[in-house]
């Protein structure tokens, strides 16, 4: 299957078509979202807490995002990926966030980079857009303002909010962003903002009337075992599968049953050394 590009992405919308996508951190996983013709894989900064085992996003860093993007383009290079801009790695200047925008593309090889916020973001935007690197917005909840926000809550419930969204979104597109994700918005203001655009919305916990919708690989796997957050819905339960396969084979190496016969190599008798 031919990948995916910014435009015929936006024609699947045209389409009414669902746009799918799910995160990946590393290279058998990408090769598993690419066989089974997932859309676009996003190299979400989701790694921190997912593989590395942080409290939040905000500590991964630009070069654990580039190794991991890295792994994951040689795993689906018939695929459209993304490459989460982490943490201050757009915040601080124009140049510096176009400087790693374009390590996602020069070193790691993604397609397009996605980040974080609306219109107080527009420069920075703007500026990678203008080096000709395509952008994932995200709005609603922005993990990497978690202390901001005062935790992972549903954003755009009141009136102020839900219009800030909604004018941000329009702003985004203006800007040139080729699709949009929401993150934890009520359905029905994502279905507002979703009909106000013609780029695609990518949804997470934004129901069902967006364009696509986006899950982090351990949590639709349900491979974290802890709460689970109402807008997931875990596909496989490979935490369980994972351990009574690590059991078992603990349970045969000490009883001696692991490994038999047919793992293990023989030689001609003759040629094997005394005793010693
Ligand atoms: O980092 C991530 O996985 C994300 C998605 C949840 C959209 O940003
Ligand atoms: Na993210």
């Amino acid at each position: 299957m031919a990948r995916e590009t910014v435009t015929t992405l936006k024609e699947k919308k045209a389409r009414e078509e669902k746009i799918t996508m799910v995160t990946a951190y590393d290279y058998p996983s990408a090769r598993l979202a690419e066989e089974a013709g997932i859309d676009m894989i996003l190299v979400g900064d989701s790694l921190a807490m997912a593989v590395l085992g942080h409290e939040t996003t905000l500590p991964v860093t630009m070069d654990e995002m580039i190794y991991h993007t890295k792994a994951v383009v040689r795993g689906a290079a018939n695929t459209f990926v993304v490459g989460d801009m982490p943490f201050l790695s757009y915040h601080r200047s124009r140049e510096d966030a176009v400087t790693n925008a374009g390590r996602f593309l020069q070193e790691a090889g993604a397609q397009a980079v996605k980040l974080e916020g609306g219109q107080e973001k527009l420069d920075v935007i703007k500026a990678i857009i203008s080096a000709g690197i395509p952008v994932l917005g995200h709005l609603g909840l922005t993990p990497q303002s978690v202390h901001q926000m005062g935790g992972y809550k549903v954003q755009g419930k009141e009136k102020e909010q839900a219009e800030r969204l909604l004018l941000d979104a329009k702003l985004l597109e203006e800007a040139g962003v080729f699709a949009l994700v929401l993150e934890c918005i009520p359905a029905p203001l994502a279905q507002v903002i979703s009909r106000s655009l013609t780029i695609p919305t990518i949804g997470i916990g934004a129901g069902p009337q967006c364009d696509g919708q986006v899950l982090v690989w351990h949590d639709l796997l349900g491979i974290t075992q802890n709460m689970k957050p109402r807008f997931v819905k875990r596909y496989a339960d490979l935490y369980t599968h994972i351990l009574q396969a690590l059991k078992a084979y603990k349970d045969e190496v000490q009883s001696g049953k692991f490994p038999a016969e047919e793992h293990c190599f023989g030689m001609n008798s003759a040629f094997l050394p005394k005793l010693y």
